[in-house]
């Protein structure tokens, strides 16, 4: 079958890399891809926010299977139109996407459905924001409903920050995005990631990951889209992953059903592991980044087969996947400056030597210039390592990193020091 993927990061690279080695697949098309993209697949320009040329693509290259990397393709409706016309998608449609696209969607669906999550207030002006504010107390959580681009939260520790926060968002930053707010309550515990499948109404638990957000060594500085992740993630016991399935993810999925509007593609959802028990923070519509990349490096069994289940609503007839037991860790490497303004141009070295170790290092930001590999965005590749143990894992993909030369960018060198921080103190 022929594939088209859209996106171009080191998400849809892991995604590439994994469907190109499918025996079902035959060409794959990525749109637009990235120069280790087009190692697997033909790269081609496609403007995603034209459906027409989307579909057009679709029909004259006999698309057997459409894999929507990001989210903002799915919120916007791309997943419908390809869907009328009787194409296969691996993505959810307009709708269900709001569970990403609206925060107050998703904690209206919470509170219908009896899911553990955050105390919150939708709010619409700046005194209604005020007054919820006043009413939850410091600290407070103050999210934009829309997407943000992973900008539009704040975990107010003060009120002058909350209030800061939400002059912010009514002030016309994040646009239409902020047109609308949530003021939730502040969840304390560890946070973890959950990945499932679903057609709509099978439930297929694909993996668990955490990652770090914050970009500097010891979780400090600002968030970003993700500095590193490991996957499977221990805290994330088999009893509370069951938990988590059935008091967050199966209400979600059946009164997104019930309601007409079938979830169909993979549920990302951040949980936090409260003393009272996992609560959601959020949903995401689409694979996280760098989350996808450990998952796919673990990943054994036919992705093609997998998605394209889960695109024609045959994930029950179907094995579940199949993950090796080890531990794989990954690293971002991204360009000096971000995640404020990215330096861009910087040449980088040395895959083929990270590779030669027995890595895989996926391209996030990276062009070619003149033949040769540069920087072109914030995070910029994403190093990653396999181990018997986070610690192994880790080792392994800090001594890939140590072997590129990417003389502008830089990485934590701290990831999955929790996890190493409980295996070591399990081994004392
Ligand atoms: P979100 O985009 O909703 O995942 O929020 C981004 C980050 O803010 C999360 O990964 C959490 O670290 C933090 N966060 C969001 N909501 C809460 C909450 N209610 N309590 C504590 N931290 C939160
Ligand atoms: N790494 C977090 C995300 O993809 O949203």
């Amino acid at each position: 079958m022929n594939i088209l993927l859209l996106g171009s990061g080191g998400r849809e690279h892991a995604l590439a890399w994994k469907l190109a080695q499918s025996p079902l697949c035959q060409t794959l098309w990525a749109a637009p891809g990235n120069p280790g993209i087009a190692e697997v697949a033909s790269c081609i320009d496609l403007d995603v926010t034209d459906h027409a040329a989307v579909l057009a693509f679709c029909e004259a290259n006999v698309i057997g299977l459409i894999v929507i990397g990001p989210e903002a393709p799915l919120v916007d409706g791309l997943g419908d139109s390809l869907r009328a016309e009787g194409f296969p998608v691996f993505g959810p449609n307009r709708e269900p996407a709001q569970l990403e696209g609206s925060k107050g969607f998703t904690k209206d669906l919470c509170e219908r459905a009896g899911i553990p999550t955050a105390g919150y207030e939708r709010v619409s002006t700046e005194a209604d924001a005020m007054a919820a504010l006043a009413k939850f107390g410091a600290p407070v959580v103050i999210k934009a409903d829309g997407l943000a681009a992973g900008k539009g939260v704040t975990v107010a520790m003060t009120m002058a920050e909350a209030e800061e926060a939400v002059r912010e968002i009514f002030s016309g930053r994040f646009g239409e995005a902020g047109a609308e707010a949530v003021i939730e309550e502040f969840m304390e515990g560890e946070e973890a990631s959950f990945f499932a499948l679903t057609d709509g109404s099978t439930i297929v638990p694909f993996a668990t990951a955490q990652d770090h957000k914050r970009v500097g060594d010891g979780d400090t500085g600002p968030n970003t889209g993700g500095m590193g992740a490991y996957s499977p993630a221990p805290v994330l016991t088999p009893a509370l992953e069951a938990e988590v399935i059935e008091r967050i993810i199966a209400p979600t999925v059946r009164t997104l059903e019930n309601e007409g509007m079938p979830y169909s593609g993979v549920l990302f959802l951040g949980v936090m592991l409260t003393a009272e028990g996992p609560k959601l923070i959020e949903y995401n519509c689409r694979f996280g980044d760098p989350e996808c990349q450990v998952m796919m490096m673990r990943l054994e069994s036919d992705l093609v087969e997998l998605l394209h289940a889960c695109a024609e609503n045959r994930l029950a007839a179907i094995q579940p996947p199949r993950f090796s037991k080890e531990t794989a860790l990954t690293v971002v490497m991204a360009a000096d400056g971000y995640p404020g303004t990215p330096a861009k141009g910087g040449a980088i070295g040395g895959i083929d030597k990270a590779e030669a170790l027995g890595a895989k290092v996926f391209h996030a930001g990276t062009a070619l210039k003149d033949g040769v590999l540069v920087a072109n965005g914030g995070r910029v590749l994403s190093v990653t390592g396999r181990g018997g143990s986070v610690a192994e894992a880790q080792a392994a993909a800090y001594a890939a990193v140590d072997v590129i030369d990417y003389p502008t960018g830089f990485c934590r060198r701290d990831i999955g020091w929790r996890e190493v921080a409980r295996e070591k103190a399990k081994d004392a």
